[in-house]
């Protein structure tokens, strides 16, 4: 499959099938991330797969900020919780020099890997960023050095969602020399 032909289908996914999602299939979306770049290979993801109801259903009732309401998001049969990992160097040396946040790039790299090698399975997927970090912390009772940054729903689309509107090529490139 050509990889510009499963980017362009890729479209965020709010309507799931029950259908569980089986293993070796999550394995490969897990293995895509493992191999995305990072700043100095620091590697800062870290993932918390979540198939157990009632706790997928904490994370949407608690776990999500108020004002954007995501019913759909307690059907995927699977979150993915996208963490990072504290790196001194890409988190706190690097950032005092150039002011970029390395570790949020390097996790949405991750993540997007793991969208397409989803989208390539043939699952549906939607990254949520509109949650409550120290909250789903506290839930996960996760250890100090890791922060929950976004989410991303999985499992097998009711229907395709048809792709939003992007800006033109002269619109984003913005300079060519
Ligand atoms: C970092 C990030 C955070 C997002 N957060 C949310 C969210 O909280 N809720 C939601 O419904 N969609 C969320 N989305 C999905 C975007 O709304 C979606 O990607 C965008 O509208 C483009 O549509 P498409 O993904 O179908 O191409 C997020 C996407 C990204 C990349």
């Amino acid at each position: 499959m050509d990889i510009l032909d499963t980017i362009k289908r890729r479209t965020s996914c709010r309507c799931y099938q029950e259908t569980a999602v089986p293993d070796d299939v999550l394995e490969r979306c897990l293995e895509a991330a493992r191999w995305a770049p990072s700043a100095c290979n620091q590697q800062p993801w870290r993932f918390i797969v979540v198939k157990e109801r009632g706790l997928r259903e904490r994370i949407c009732s608690e776990g999500f900020l108020p004002g954007l309401p995501m019913p759909w998001a307690k059907q995927a049969p699977v979150i993915i919780v996208l963490c990072s990992k504290k790196s001194l160097v890409t988190h706190f040396l690097a950032p005092l020099f150039s002011g970029i946040n390395y570790h949020l790039l390097d996790l949405g790299i991750a993540g997007e890997h793991l969208v397409l090698e989803a989208q390539a399975q043939g699952l549906g997927s939607c990254w949520i960023g509109w949650i409550q970090p120290k909250k789903l912390s506290k839930m996960l009772k996760l250890p100090f050095d890791l922060t929950p940054v976004a989410l991303i729903t999985l499992g097998y689309p009711q229907a395709i969602t048809p792709p939003g509107k992007r800006l033109a090529m002269n619109e984003i490139v913005i300079g060519k020399f």
